[in-house]
């Protein structure tokens, strides 16, 4: 009977193809629908945190300088990428960065874990001036960076454009914004209120060398200072099977 009528598929391309579409569609939704149940599909991450001020802004310096058309930060699960730049990138990790910066090219390395790796001072020195220490470097130098001071004028509104993209900001956060800004780049300044906000770990200092204004380059190095240092892998433990309760 089953073969009889299967018949009409085979005879009729037409048919056959709305059988093919009725089936394909069963599938897709069996596995789709439930997406649309769940949350978040980004396992939540011990340390992951919005960022200061001070690296948004040194965030959206990195973006408007186009770095991500030369570096990717995304570091892939495979052994060679491991390897040279320590553990593959979480999604946790890039949850609160609108837009993304994975990038699709390395014409120089993978940023993702850069923070920590160089002092504050090699990082100025090299972007004002790749060849300085890098001499066969085609990277092109950043030197005005050290020159254009930042404002603090809109770094509230800054915040809250992120918390409607679903960055977890508080009020509070938002209100100090200005003054979280200048204090994270002043060694002289109380960052009490902008460790209680974003944890004890975060770096705050004189980042370009040039105590007298906050520039540029003070929040870029601030923001590459913090790339992939706030997971503690040490302690890390990846959701699998085994440990999901
Ligand atoms: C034309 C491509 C290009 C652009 C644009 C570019 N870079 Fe680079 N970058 C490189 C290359 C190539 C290297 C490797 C040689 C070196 O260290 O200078 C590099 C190296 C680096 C390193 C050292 C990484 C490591 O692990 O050793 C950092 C940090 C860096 N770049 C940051 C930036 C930032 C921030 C920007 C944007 C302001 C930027 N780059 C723009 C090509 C580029």
């Amino acid at each position: 009977m089953l073969l009889k009528n299967h018949g009409i598929f085979e005879r009729h391309s037409l048919i056959l193809t709305l059988g093919i579409v009725l089936v394909v569609s069963i599938g897709g939704l069996i596995e789709i629908a439930p997406m649309f149940k769940i949350e978040s599909t980004i396992e939540e991450v011990d340390g992951v945190r919005p960022y200061t001020p001070l690296e948004l802004v040194g965030r959206n310096v990195y973006v408007r300088e186009g770095c991500y058309t030369c570096h990717s930060q995304m570091i892939r699960s495979l052994r060679d990428e491991v390897e040279r730049y320590g553990h593959y990138s979480l999604a946790a990790e890039s949850m609160y960065d609108h837009p993304f910066q994975w990038g699709s090219k390395r014409t120089g390395p993978d940023l993702a874990r850069v923070g920590g790796k160089y002092s504050d001072a090699w990082q100025v020195d090299h972007l004002a001036d790749p060849r300085s220490v890098v001499p066969e470097s085609v990277m092109p130098p950043y030197e005005f960076l050290k020159h254009k001071v930042v404002s603090a004028d809109h770094i509230g509104d800054h915040l809250m454009a992120n918390v409607r993209v679903g960055v977890p900001y508080t009020q509070g956060a938002i209100d100090s914004a200005a003054a979280d800004l200048m204090a994270q780049a002043d060694p002289m300044a109380d960052s009490s209120g902008l460790q209680s906000r974003y944890g004890g770990k975060v770096n705050a200092r004189d980042f370009d060398g040039d105590a007298a204004k906050v520039t540029e380059m003070d929040a870029l190095v601030a923001y590459l200072q913090v790339l992939g240092t706030m997971v503690d892998f040490t302690t890390y433990k990846p959701e699998t099977a085994d440990n999901l309760r």
